[in-house]
């Protein structure tokens, strides 16, 4: 089966077909995720929090982030895969980043990488671009810099900080991104940025006027009952099914009604 390439990707908006991506983390969900037939699988930092529980995505490894998406790249055939570059493994100068990004492809068996940042960054996605290395960028609510914003807020409120926002995002486009996240920003400004690129965006609390979508996928799925922000529609209530699963088995496990014979192995003699 063909990968879905970043070519496909940049001509979607232009055929009038909108991007759909979803997070993903291990081969499993990767196997389902790709039967649902997604566009783009982008393995996010996201995982920190959902999968081991951090309090924000700070603490995730450039080596987790691999070994994350070996397990992504095993189960799915299809999709486009994004390797998320984690905080500390690109910061440090271009060499950090060129270094960090070819394991990510190399070890990871992603086909493109996704970083933080803004114009900071364009000499530095020039390089990894000239090098063969397809990557996206995200702007806005950029969660890496959570102590910097003070906290998940929503971004580029006053025009003074949108028009700066536009000015990233062209910078980043003539860096040779290939495509671009947009996190937690006003509709309105997400809007104006996709009308000012070639390049498609990619929203996320960014309102309808985005080339396409992202969602983190246990957000989708409704599998924590704690988290309900704004932007978040819940396909499902996947919580209280696995309470309800894991609880009936439990139930039966105590009664004695599992397993039966049904269940069972016989040797014959
Ligand atoms: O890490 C992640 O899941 C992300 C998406 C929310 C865009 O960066």
């Amino acid at each position: 089966m063909k990968r879905i390439t970043t070519t496909q990707l940049r001509r979607k908006p232009r055929d009038g077909e909108r991007i759909v991506m979803v997070t993903c983390y291990d081969a499993t969900f990767a196997r389902l995720v790709d039967e649902a037939n997604v566009d783009v699988i982008l393995i996010g930092d996201s995982l920190g929090m959902v999968v081991q529980g951090h309090e924000n995505t700070l603490p995730v490894t450039l080596d987790e982030m691999i070994y994350h998406c070996r397990a992504v790249a095993r189960g799915a055939q299809r999709a486009h895969l994004v390797g998320d570059l984690p905080f500390g493994s690109y910061q440090a100068g271009t060499e950090q980043l060129i270094q960090s990004a070819a394991r990510l492809l190399k070890e990871g068996g992603v086909q493109s990488v996704k970083l933080e940042g803004g114009a900071e960054y364009a000499d530095g996605i020039a390089k990894l671009v000239r090098a063969g290395i397809p990557v996206m960028g995200h702007l806005g609510l950029t969660p890496q810099s959570v102590h910097q914003m003070g906290g998940y807020r929503v971004q580029a409120k006053s025009q003074s900080a949108a028009d700066k926002l536009l000015a990233d995002a062209v910078a980043l486009q003539e860096a040779g991104c290939f495509s671009l996240v947009l996190e937690g920003i006003p509709a309105p400004v997400a809007e104006r940025v996709t009308a000012a690129l070639e390049i498609p965006t990619i929203g996320i609390g960014a309102g309808v006027g985005c080339a396409g979508q992202v969602l983190v996928l246990y957000d989708l799925l409704g599998l924590d009952e704690r988290f309900a922000p704004k932007f978040v529609k819940k396909y499902d209530n996947l919580h209280r099914r696995v309470v309800d699963a894991v609880s009936a088995y439990a139930a039966e496990v105590r009664s004695g009604a599992f397993p039966t014979e049904e269940h069972s192995h016989y040797t014959s003699h």
